[in-house]
């Protein structure tokens, strides 16, 4: 899939843009605070009706304005697309595609998805094991609805056992209730896990091979999940994850009444990152970091190509700084297949790109 064209009006700092883009590869330019992130974040939003930096539409109106509009030109599905939004400060958006009024953000990423790195991401490798199960949750929501559910079921019955436990001092009785939530989270939580062991050996896989090339094959990034002590093998069955769950519950109840805290499940997994046998984390420079984050989104984005057929739209923000030569040039032209945004500052970086289109942003124009 693809973004051919793309209409801003009064959007962030443009006040009016119409841009076409290069069906393959369509690098950014320009100076800090031009509008280069604001271009990638407008394209997100045509995507899955949310910014990726911001929870208010308000703040995507252009100062001083009252509405706002983003138009994109899409082909995927072998066919062409028209997706408007009109987005207001005092009142609901309003969504089109071809015409006809949307109402959710799933009927835009049936026409359009988007993989998005920002700097942010980097928290991917740095960051405590929240920001990886985010990865994992976000991707396999989008793609597999049977983990959306599973997700959603997991977080209602973690929520109602947690104020148990909490509450339980004051009223001992509502511990009654706990084997129910108990048998929620162990069937709830033996999906998730099914779906994220799949999930993290294809991640793994093209991670791997991403971050090899990128490296000029100097590093080896490894990528293993890790979820609950006593499953010993997540591939199994999911009644042999279920087993393996309620021994393990069973074995920390005590401690869970003792702490009042929800101790036992997979709301604990991580993905552990090693860069040549060193946990990344730990131990790995700026350009690793920037490198393996990389490597990560790439491989998200092979997945979704494997299970819905096309490459979502790739947009690297601020990517190439940081990076040495040889690595800049895998980004600027080795990332094979669909579409590539990719913003920097300096066209002195461009030096080694082969192929096409460059805008200069500057002050809200697009050159
Ligand atoms: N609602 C808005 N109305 C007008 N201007 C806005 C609005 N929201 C953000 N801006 C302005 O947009 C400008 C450019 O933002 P953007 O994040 O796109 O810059 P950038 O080119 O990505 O810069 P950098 O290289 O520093 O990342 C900022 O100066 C900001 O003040
Ligand atoms: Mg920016």
């Amino acid at each position: 899939m693809r973004i051919d064209k793309l209409t801003l009006e009064n959007f962030r700092s443009y006040v009016r843009a119409d841009i076409a883009f290069d069906s393959a590869c369509n690098v950014i330019c320009g100076e800090n605070a031009q509008g280069k992130t604001n271009l990638l974040e407008a394209i997100v939003y045509l995507s899955c009706a949310r910014s990726p930096r911001s929870r208010s539409d308000r703040e995507l109106v252009r100062f001083d304005a009252a509405q706002s509009f983003i138009k994109g030109n899409v082909f995927s599905r072998e066919r062409d697309f028209c997706v408007e939004i009109d987005l207001f400060t005092a009142r609901r958006r309003r969504m089109k595609v071809n015409g006809v009024t949307v109402k959710t953000a799933s009927e835009l990423s049936d026409v359009l998805n988007t993989v998005f790195f920002s700097p942010e991401d980097l928290h991917l490798i740095r960051e405590g094991a929240a920001a990886r199960r985010r990865f994992m949750d976000s991707a396999l929501c989008q793609l597999r609805p049977r983990y959306a559910a599973a997700h959603a079921e997991y977080a209602r019955a973690y929520e109602h056992k947690t104020r148990i436990l909490r509450d339980s001092e004051e009223h001992p009785s509502l511990l009654d209730a706990l084997p129910e939530f108990n048998e929620q989270l162990v069937r709830a939580g033996a999906a998730i896990i099914h779906y994220r062991a799949q999930f993290c050996r294809r991640l793994a896989e093209y991670a791997a091979a991403a971050h090899f090339d990128c490296s000029g094959g100097r590093e080896q990034l490894q990528l293993s999940y890790q979820t609950v002590k006593t499953v010993e093998d997540p591939f199994a069955d999911v009644s042999q994850i279920e087993a393996a769950l309620r021994a393990h519950q069973a074995s920390h109840d005590a401690a869970e009444r003792a702490s009042r805290l929800c101790l036992s499940g997979p709301h604990k997994d991580d993905i552990f990152v090693t860069i040549n046998e060193k946990e990344a984390k730990a131990f790995s420079s700026q350009g690793q970091t920037r490198t393996a984050a990389l490597s990560m989104k790439l491989a998200e984005r092979e997945i979704f190509k494997n299970v819905t057929g096309e490459y979502p739209v790739l947009l690297l923000d601020d990517v190439l700084s940081e990076l040495d030569p040889r690595r800049q040039e895998f980004v600027l032209n080795r990332i094979g297949g669909g579409q590539v945004f990719i913003t920097c500052c300096e066209d002195d970086r461009l030096a080694s790109l082969t192929g096409g289109r460059v805008f200069t942003v500057q002050n809200g124009e697009v050159f």
